[in-house]
Parts: structure tokens; sequence; C-alpha cells
């Protein structure tokens, strides 16, 4: 297992384009079993969840093959249902093939998902909207079955706007008979960039961004071609590391209107934010000025880059307060942020911050995919070579990091582990 070793100090300078996002592409690529025939998506990032999305298409029959970030699925030969648990255990987000695979077989088995280590994410509110349509399931031996011989439309009002409960559900709903309601719909971007898949290949769906989704049930999809949209995560995760450094990015690509808050967040803290044509540029002269914020689902403050922000906050002028809603414990890289000189007190779900004058650089670990880039952010502005185990979890979300900050200043490398039994 590799680890990063960040060499603190350096201004990050230049541009970035901002890929697709991870967190729609892995939609798309499960949304292609729908239809039978060869789907195109492009813009994929090549990142190890993409790939272990491909795995799963794979083992449900799918032909899978990339073209640089083109992504070809073809569908034809895809009869499978079931998805072992050693692919649902590299990744939770496996389970969004229940909603196609129950509106295309009327069946689907999947191993019961491990997955990020941020707290508990449960999957009771995707298996409610399922048996609303008619799905039954069962449970046996670490997997879950559900049958569902007449999928109808239903009405589903889920208690919390859940990104994957909302997507499953809209999954099976273009294919079940009738018509579904999901009300209280999460509203993420990535959501409306699977809805507008959908519709390309013949879905009915009205109301994809805002609370209440409407849909009419079709049973016949064709296979589209289409783009992902640029990940909001990955240009935010960019923006920060630029203030942070105290550099000045141009991000290709990054869409502002995905990241209202975050931008407004960052202009309270100091950047310097231009909204161009084909992008944005972030910069920041000075050090950060401290900010509160509290994470929500979008427009909310995405709890995706509360790490980020943590680790921005932890030398700003200043006390912050963060306050997680989205997930129980992500507050659980905190400790590798102390390890490195951070004055950070956690109660519940609060964390109060108190800027420091300089981090200091220490051998830490990347716990999840943006607490991991929330260390490679610290250790960009800490004092030495912070050096960051377990970086499996960062490759899993963002496309050749450590190669794209390199590009833009960063002291930067990637080494095998020391202690490859302890990693
Ligand atoms: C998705 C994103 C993840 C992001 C999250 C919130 C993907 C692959 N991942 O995850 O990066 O952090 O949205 O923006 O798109 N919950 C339940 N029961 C359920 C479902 C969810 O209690 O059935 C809870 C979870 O435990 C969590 C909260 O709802 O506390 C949000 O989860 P959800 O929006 O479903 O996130 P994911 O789709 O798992």
């Amino acid at each position: 297992m590799d680890r990063l070793l960040v060499g603190g100090g350096r201004r990050l300078q230049g541009a970035v384009r901002i890929m697709g996002a991870k967190n729609s592409a892995l939609k798309l690529m499960a949304a292609s079993l729908l239809a039978e025939g060869r789907t195109e998506i492009e813009n994929v990032p090549r990142i190890v969840d993409c790939f272990t999305m491909a795995e799963v298409l794979q083992h449900l029959g799918a032909e899978v093959a990339w073209d640089d970030s083109t992504l070809t699925i073809d569908t034809a030969g895809a009869r499978g249902i079931e998805t072992p648990y050693e692919l649902v255990r590299k990744m939770r987000a496996s389970i969004v093939v229940l909603g196609p695979l129950l509106a295309r077989f009327g069946r689907a088995k999947v191993a019961m998902p491990g997955g990020c280590n941020i707290g508990s994410r449960k999957i009771d509110l995707h298996l409610k909207g399922f048996e609303r349509m008619g799905v039954r399931f069962s449970y046996e031996h670490g997997y879950l079955e559900g049958v569902a011989p007449n999928l109808h439309g239903a009405f589903v009002s889920l208690d919390f706007p859940s990104v994957g409960a909302t997507e499953n559900v809209l999954m099976a709903a273009v294919g079940a008979s009738g018509t579904t309601v999901i009300e209280n719909a999460a509203r993420e971007p990535e959501i409306q960039d699977l809805a507008q898949m959908l519709v390309e290949m013949g879905a009915k769906i009205e109301g994809a961004g805002t609370t209440s989704i409407e849909i009419e049930g079709t049973s016949s999809f064709q296979a589209v071609c289409h783009r992902v949209v640029p990940d909001r995560i990955e240009a935010g995760t960019f923006a920060i590391a630029a203030c942070i450094t105290g550099g000045e990015l141009f991000l290709e690509d990054a869409r502002a209107d995905h990241l209202d808050l975050v931008l407004d967040k960052l202009g309270e803290a100091g950047a310097v934010i231009r909204v161009e044509e084909r992008g944005l540029s972030v910069a920041m002269a000075e050090r950060p000025l401290s900010v509160d914020l509290v994470t929500l689902p979008y427009p909310g403050f995405p709890t995706d880059l509360q790490p980020q922000m943590m680790a921005l906050m932890a030398i700003a002028r200043g006390t912050s307060i963060i306050t997680e809603n989205v997930f129980e414990s992500r507050f659980m890289f905190v400790d590798e942020l102390n390890r490195m000189g951070a004055d950070i007190r956690t109660e519940g779900h609060h964390a109060v911050i108190r800027g420091v004058d300089q981090l200091s650089a220490a051998p830490v670990r990347a716990l999840d995919i943006r607490a991991g880039a929330a260390m490679v952010i610290a250790g960009l502005a800490a004092d030495g070579v912070t050096e960051i185990s377990n970086i499996y979890h960062v490759d899993r979300g963002y496309e050749g990091f450590d190669g794209r900050l390199a590009a833009l200043g960063a002291d930067i490398r990637r080494e095998p582990s020391l202690w490859p039994a302890l990693a």
C-alpha cells in the first residue's frame, strides 16, 4: 500500500481541469443496466470506485471497456441479479444496482454494505421505498434479496432526503408500472444528472432537482451517450487547497452554480473568487479568517467538503464552529489533524476549531476519501513533510490527485508503505 509524502509551504498556482463527478458516474453506470445495448458515458473519472462499479457490472454480465475517460457498457449479456460481498464491501454505493435490477428483472440480490468509515450508514429508506412499490425482501447469509413480480408506482415520502435512496427509488420507478412520487427527495446536482440521462433513455421524470419528483413508469429504454457533470466536490477540494497555500488556481469546468454556499464560505474566509465562462478562479493572499458552517443536504454546505474545510479552519485567524448534520460520526479524522498541531475539540456533532499559526507535519492516516483529502490539504500548509498512509481511500475518489497537485507546484510524492503489513 502506498503513502503520500507532502512537503508544506509551497503556493499552488496554475490551472487544473475538474473531472466528472464520482457520485454521478457511479449511478449513471448503474442506470445503464436498464437498457439492453451499448451505453457510452463520457468524462468518467478513472478512480478506484468507478473501477469497482465496472466490476459490479461485469459480474452481472455486462461488457465494460474504458477508452481514456469514456466508458462503454454493453448490457446485451447482462442477466445476473447478484452483487457479491467482495464488491459491496469495497464500495457501498454498489447497492444502487438494486433499483435498475428490480426494474429490469423484478429481482435483485445484494450483499449488505460496508463502505466509508463515516458512521453507520443505513439503507432502510431505500428498502421502505422499494417495499411501497411492491418489492418483498428476505435476508439470509448476509445477502438481501428483493423480489417484485409486479413492480408498481407508489407514493414514497423519505424521512430524510437521502441521495442514495432517491436515486435507487428513481431507477426502480422509471421501469415500474404507473406513477411514483418521491417526496422529500434529495436535490443534489448528481441526481439531476442521473434524471437527465434516464430521460434521454426514454424515462418520464418531472421535478428532478426539487424536493418532489414525479415519475411515470415505462417499459423500454434505449442505450444512450451521456457526459458526466463536473465534480463539485473535487472542485471544492482544489479550491480549498489553493486557499490554504495562499495560492491561485483556475478550476477549469468547475460549475459555480453547484458550489454556491462553498464559494460564499470561502469568500467569507478571505478568498477572491472569479466566475468565468469555462470555470472559476480562486485565490487567497492572506491567512484565512475563521468562518462557521453547518453541513446539510444540497443546496446546503456539502458534508463531503467538511473535512477539507476543517483543515483550512485549523490555520484560520480566530475560532470557528463546524456542525455536521448529515453523518453521525464524521469527525474521526479530527484526531489526525490534532496530531499535526491543530486545536480542535468535538462535542457530539459540533467541532470547535481554534486556528493555530502553523500546522506541524506528522505521520497521519487517511480515514476515508474526504478525510484523506483533508490530510493532504493540511500537509500542504504544514511545517515539514507530512506522511499520509492508507491513501487508497484518496485514490477511491480523486483521479491522479498527487500528480495534479505536483503539476500545480505542490511538493508531493507517492512511495510504497514502509510498513505494508500494518497499512
Ligand atoms: C452520497 C454520496 C456521499 C455523500 C452523501 C451525502 C455517493 C456514492 N455518495 O452517499 O459522498 O456524502 O451522499 O451527500 O453518492 N440514511 C439512512 N437511511 C438510508 C439512507 C441514508 O438513515 O436508507 C442516512 C445516512 O446514514 C446518512 C444520511 O442519511 O446519515 C445521508 O445519507 P445519503 O444521503 O443516503 O448518502 P449516500 O447516498 O450514502
